[in-house]
């Protein structure tokens, strides 16, 4: 019997939403296509979050290369870090996830945050074998998963397909607090997609191998992690599971923050701010809480994460938006890894003088000793308090050494006119995952019923995420009917109205075609249209009908299915 998901699935493929990708050849896991109404959902969904983090956040848009050198994801901890723990059988050869496995066998908590050994005991103790063939299972070994490429011909230089589009941003963040001209908090978004080379994805549409991302990067003051709106929205509540009890509860977020479940009010800001994005969307209430990770379970970079979890009839509970403190782990990565200065300025009410003891080197002798790593020990030494230095300093910078000879800088007294400290922003990150969040709307969208003794299908989708705003039908193919029709399509068209004008079938059959992919309104153009001017609307989920007037169809779309906030 056919569950949900593969219900939906169908539907999805027979009316142009989503297709297995490269199916003709017999499809790739992990992979899939959209169609002509799935594209347009999709592009609703980032327009809709656009309208959030964009417009209304006031955050800056940008667009990097999903190819990233090596260096920048060395840096960053994805080459050494960015792993899931592989089992293989021994026997059949197919490869798992192997907390995936343990998860799937019952075990209660978040197996993802067990290192190899503890997974190994695990699937030994729960005498967990491969779900294809029975046989044993190997050990766990941990495999990254970025695809890997080399940019430019022949042994060009190693790079990756990104695995999130956040670095783009951080490797950015000098040119980008310049055009914030220099003023914090600011936020910057990147919408795109990320390439995981995931080892068994078996999950559909929630576990691929190229997918998007929408994700927004908050810079903020480590000693103000506050946001300037928080107090209007501390009275909201939101559901929360914390990893100190593991259950759900219910509370505001003023209570979380001044209880210390939520470290910190601008994390707790974008938390709401991700609750009311999902709910615009469709999500539906009740069916959606915030999940705190264990601290074994959080990525490399985090130091604090929730997970919005969306709550499936086929998966259960799904992470789909991962919110977390980021603390100054990656731009800090990329000061040391670059050599570039990356901070920012806290500025004082007055300038202040100050007299401190500087470092100053002599670029003649770095330069020739040090090469290509001399404005790296420079920035270094720069940044160092001279207090107490003499002699050969030693520096490790990023993991490597470098002594810099006792002749080769000076200590000098300065006093210096300072009109602030400099520091490493803080990140605050919601990381968005588009096609879980299209698949989630979907599922919780999609409603079968019967009419008339017929499977009837209404797939309740918000006016601003349904792909097609208005379905156009004269009632008849004659008497001017379809011209009439034809032109309230064009006109609604030109005004950026998606249509789909229909003159095929029943209206009921036309109705129903409509229901089906979602479309909130149905327009009927009949006699009295040619004699008054006015046309009927029906809603879709009411049914409900009223007569409007041509001329004012444009702004009854504009005002009812194109609106985001
Ligand atoms: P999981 O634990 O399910 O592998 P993750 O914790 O690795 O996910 P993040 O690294 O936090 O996920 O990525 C941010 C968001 O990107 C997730 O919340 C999710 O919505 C989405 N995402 C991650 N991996 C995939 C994937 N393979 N396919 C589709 N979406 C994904
Ligand atoms: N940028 C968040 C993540 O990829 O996990």
């Amino acid at each position: 019997m056919a569950d949900v998901y593969d219900r939906l699935f169908m539907m999805c493929k027979r009316r142009g939403i989503v297709y297995p990708a490269f199916e003709i050849y017999g499809g790739t896991a992990g992979l899939f296509d959209f169609g002509p109404l799935g594209a347009e959902i999709k592009r609703n969904i980032q327009n809709l979050w656009r309208s959030f983090y964009v417009l209304r956040e006031g955050c800056a848009e940008i667009e990097c290369p999903a190819i990233t050198p090596f260096e920048v994801l060395k840096a960053s901890g994805h080459v050494d870090e960015f792993t899931d723990l592989l089992v293989k059988c021994q026997t059949c050869g197919s490869s798992f996830r192997a907390d995936h496995l343990v998860e799937e066998s019952g075990y209660e908590g978040a197996a993802d945050a067990l290192d190899a050994v503890a997974i190994d005991g695990e699937i030994a103790a729960r005498g967990i074998r491969c779900p294809e063939c029975k046989s044993e299972l190997g050990g766990a070994t941990p495999m990254n998963l970025m695809f890997s490429t080399e940019i430019g011909p022949g042994s060009g230089r190693r790079g990756f397909l990104r695995p999130e589009t956040a670095q783009g941003i951080f490797t950015n963040f000098g040119n980008l607090y310049r055009f914030f001209r220099e003023k914090m908090p600011f936020g910057c978004v990147q919408l795109g997609r990320g390439y995981r080379n995931e080892i068994s994805p078996r999950q559909g549409m929630l576990r691929m191998r190229e997918f998007g991302m929408m994700e927004a990067e908050i810079f903020v003051d480590p000693l103000e992690k506050t946001h300037p709106r928080f107090c209007e929205v501390k009275n909201e509540m939101i559901t929360l599971v914390p990893a100190s009890t593991g259950r759900e509860t219910g509370m505001t977020l003023g209570e979380a923050v001044s209880k210390g479940v939520i470290v910190n009010e601008a994390l707790a800001y974008f938390m709401n701010f991700t609750k009311e994005f999902l709910f615009a969307a469709g999500i539906k209430e009740g069916l959606l809480r915030f999940r705190q990770h264990l601290p074994t379970e959080m990525a490399h970079y985090a130091n604090d994460c929730w997970d919005a979890e969306i709550h499936s009839e086929r998966f259960g509970w799904v992470e789909c938006v991962g919110i977390a403190d980021r603390s100054a782990y990656d731009v800090e990565a990329h000061m040391k890894s670059s050599g570039c200065d990356l901070s920012a300025m806290r500025r004082y009410d007055e300038p202040r003088e100050i007299v401190r003891k500087r470092i100053i080197p002599d670029m003649k002798k770095m330069g020739p000793l040090f090469k290509g790593d001399a404005a790296k020990v420079k920035a270094t030494l720069d940044g160092m308090d001279g207090e107490g230095v003499c002699g050969d300093v030693e520096l490790d910078i990023d993991g490597k050494k470098y002594l810099v000879p006792s002749d080769s800088y000076r200590v000098e007294k300065v006093t210096e006119k300072t009109i602030g400290e400099r520091f490493v922003p803080h990140v605050i990150e919601p990381s968005y995952g588009l096609d879980r969040i299209f698949y989630m709307i979907m599922e919780h969208a999609f409603e079968e019923g019967e009419k008339e003794g017929e499977p009837y299908t209404v797939t309740h989708l918000k006016p601003s995420i349904a792909p097609i705003k208005a379905g156009v039908f004269p009632l008849v193919s004659k008497d001017g009917l379809p011209e009439l029709a034809f032109k309230i399509d064009r006109t609604l068209r030109s005004f950026g109205i998606q249509t789909c004008y229909d003159e095929s079938g029943t209206i009921g059959r036309r109705y129903a075609r409509m229901d089906e992919v979602g479309t909130p309104y149905c327009i009927t153009i009949d006699h009295k249209s040619l004699e008054d001017g006015t046309v009927t609307v029906r809603e879709r989920d009411t049914t409900g009908q009223e007569r409007v007037k041509i001329e004012e169809l444009p702004s009854f779309f504009s005002k009812n299915a194109l609106g985001f906030f």
